[in-house]
């Protein structure tokens, strides 16, 4: 599985941290690359770049709170991106909402906790039936 990676100032150690700990994952890093001040929309927009191009079956963003990255990469189309604070939304962002991008708060989370959720979300598999039904009306919502 191909995963891409983005921060921006607010996240940058975490995506580090992240990166040094998944030694045997090819990240697709698409920044930043130090803790130079920058927008986080310009960050998410590289990051849905990369999902629609199917540069990478998965994406982290990552920013200060996690929470302005997200409403960013929610905005475009076929972009679902989880902002995961526990373990059982790490499986549930799978399983029911297959989730195509993680998103964390690089000052509101600490990395034991987010490696966690990323294992849980990569353990878990998407349920369909029911789940695909909401899924479909949301790709309806963008039309
Ligand atoms: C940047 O200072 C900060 O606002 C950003 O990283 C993020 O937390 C926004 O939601």
């Amino acid at each position: 599985m191909k995963i891409a990676i983005a921060a921006d100032h607010g996240g940058f150690e975490l995506k580090e941290n992240i990166k040094s700990h998944y030694q045997h994952i090819d990240f697709v890093d698409l920044g930043v690359y130090c803790s130079d001040s920058v927008d986080y929309p310009d960050v998410a927009k590289e990051m849905v770049k990369v999902i629609h191009n199917n540069g990478a079956d998965l994406g982290i963003l990552i920013c200060g709170t996690g929470v302005g990255i997200s409403i960013a990469a929610n905005r475009c189309k076929g972009i679902r991106a989880a902002l995961i604070y526990n373990k059982e939304v790490a499986h549930l962002a799978k399983e029911h909402n297959n989730a195509n991008i993680l998103v964390f708060g690089g000052r509101t989370m600490k990395l034991d906790d987010v490696i966690q959720y990323i294992d849980i979300f990569l353990q878990s598999t998407y349920e369909g039936g029911r789940h695909q039904r909401r899924l479909d009306k949301l790709d309806n919502m963008e039309a």
